[in-house]
């Protein structure tokens, strides 16, 4: 017998959740994803991480490395631009952006705000996952790569991670740190799109294996680049 809820328009309905607004348009609903959601993205990104860009230690412009690994879909991200080509890795076009990703981050724009019409118009176009091994961190800076300000959507599968939400003026305090934890959905826009933010520590152990992750924390942020693809010749 078949007992799965009916479908709504952004997909089956999920559990109460609880949803804090922990600043001017960055919204946390802990525990959003369902499980079986969660093991299809570790699976999706297990896929993805073995290319046509593989995933890897992203190098910055003056010579450190990264100690998140990162994959790209849709559109790669290079510190600090983005391209279809993965010119840093291997010269390959990255994966498309998968439909599923985007009916996923309308479906989170719309929990998160409460407004279907603004879910309905959001149309992202690259994702950035990024796995954290127990000792890496993200420092602090804003995601402002992108020429839209469309809100970045963020969602978290395996071990915890402290995150940290800053002012969007400077990287320094007042912050304020939330818990990510496996399923959590964290939507940052609005006057919170271009705050700074950052990961500063991963509790290694606090992941559940039934998501087919055993150690470690994914990330994975869709955005709205607000690019197209030059014509071809262009610029000849
Ligand atoms: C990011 O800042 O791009 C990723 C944030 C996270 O891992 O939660
Ligand atoms: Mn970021």
């Amino acid at each position: 017998m078949n007992t799965d809820p009916a479908p709504t328009l952004f997909g089956p309905p999920h559990a109460a959740y609880e949803r804090r607004e922990i600043a001017p348009g960055a919204v946390h609903l802990p525990g959003w994803l369902t499980p079986g959601e969660q093991r299809d993205l570790v699976t999706a990104c297990r896929a993805w991480a073995a290319g046509p860009v593989p995933i890897r230690r992203t190098r910055l412009p003056r010579g450190g490395v990264m100690s998140v690994q990162t994959v790209c879909l849709g559109w790669h991200w290079q510190p600090y631009a983005y391209s279809r080509t993965a010119d840093d890795v291997n010269g390959r076009r990255v994966a498309p952006f998968p439909a599923r990703l985007a009916d996923l981050g309308r479906r989170a724009v719309a929990d998160a705000y409460q407004d279907e019409e603004q879910a309905a118009a959001y149309e992202p176009d690259a994702a950035l996952v990024n796995f954290y091994d127990g000792t890496a961190r993200l420092g602090m800076h804003q995601d402002k790569d992108e020429r839209s300000l469309a809100p970045v959507v963020s969602l978290s599968i395996g071990d915890s991670c402290v995150f940290r939400l800053g002012t969007t003026e400077h990287r320094n305090r007042p912050w304020h740190d939330v818990t990510l934890a496996s399923g959590d959905l964290l939507v940052f826009g609005g006057p919170s799109r271009l705050a700074y933010h950052a990961v500063p520590k991963i509790l290694p152990g606090t992941g559940d294996p039934a998501t087919g992750l055993t150690r470690g924390r994914l990330n994975l942020t869709l955005r709205v680049t607000g690019l197209t693809d030059e014509p071809e010749g262009a610029g000849r």
